[in-house]
């Protein structure tokens, strides 16, 4: 792990602009969810009436599961096509197979792409599976394909209540590329539910780095409950370190966090610009 490194938040500091970060407060979840997938959903028609690819940054968890329902949706009913889309997981567990009940590979066929039309060879989520040896050069080809793609579009991220975006878990620094980290003890006691026991849960991942991250052109950070309230308060208001490295997207030109009520609940006036009811 890299030591924490500090600079002043631009909300702290007025000297430097806040002008790329807003906040929504939005009336439910749901709300939330149908505004990011209406988003990428424009994108995407955009990119294909110039035929071209837009490439998205997928998240999984249970925080953009109504994003992918509503996608899927749009796909039945309203002909939203994906032919033209490109995705690059955030992350996955290592090891784990692709078939495993808890393994991103599922979680991604499941919730969205075993319902759309997306060309598969156009998927792309880190793989559990690979050799300890070819991990690096395994991390190295996986940005340098997003790069080769052109860089993603629109990054969905959740926030994990240790301040991680992607696995980039506290000790993360603004620098960080795609690579295998250890999973924080907070982050794999959140994921118990899922793998029935603390023994179960992996101790390593492979995530995109914070600067793969910082890369693309939108981020939009769905947050949900009150058990997230604390962690959004500080990732958004707090001082940018790598002891919350969600505190780095303050950086970042055009980032959208997107909340509930109970996730907003710690956040001051002055930085809920904007109440959607
Ligand atoms: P969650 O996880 O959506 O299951 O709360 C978010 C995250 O860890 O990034």
């Amino acid at each position: 792990m890299s030591s924490t490194l500090e600079s002043p938040s631009p909300l702290n500091n007025p000297t430097q602009s806040t002008s790329g970060l807003s906040v929504l407060r939005m009336a439910s979840a749901g709300d939330a969810s149908r505004r990011v997938a209406r988003e990428i959903g424009s994108l995407i028609r955009h990119r294909a009436s110039q035929h071209r690819n837009c490439v998205l940054g997928l998240a999984t968890g249970s925080t953009p599961i109504r994003v992918y329902r509503e996608l899927v949706r749009m796909h039945r009913e309203e002909g939203l096509s994906f032919h033209n889309v490109v995705t690059f997981n955030l992350d996955e567990y290592y090891p784990i197979k692709p078939d495993a009940a808890q393994s991103y590979v599922r979680f991604m066929n499941q919730h969205l792409f075993d319902h759309i039309d997306i060309v598969r060879a156009n998927v792309h989520i880190p793989k559990g599976t690979i050799e300890l040896e070819a991990v690096p050069g395994y991390c190295r080809d996986y940005d340098e394909l997003i790069a080769s793609s052109g860089g993603i579009d629109l990054q969905l991220l959740g926030i994990g209540r240790t301040g991680h975006i992607g696995f980039n878990e506290p000790g993360a620094t603004r620098d960080t590329r795609t690579r295998m980290v250890k999973l924080d003890d907070l982050t794999r006691l959140d994921a118990v539910k899922d793998f029935g026991g603390i023994e179960h849960v992996p101790l390593l991942a492979i995530t995109m780095g914070v600067d793969s991250i910082l890369q693309s052109r939108r981020i939009r950070l769905l947050a949900f409950g009150e058990h997230k309230a604390d962690i959004v308060q500080r990732a958004i208001e707090g001082r940018i370190s790598s002891t919350i490295p969600a505190t780095y997207l303050q950086t970042h030109g055009d980032v959208q966090y997107l909340l509930d009520d109970a996730a907003a609940d710690c956040l001051s006036s002055a930085t809920l610009g904007e109440t959607i009811r």
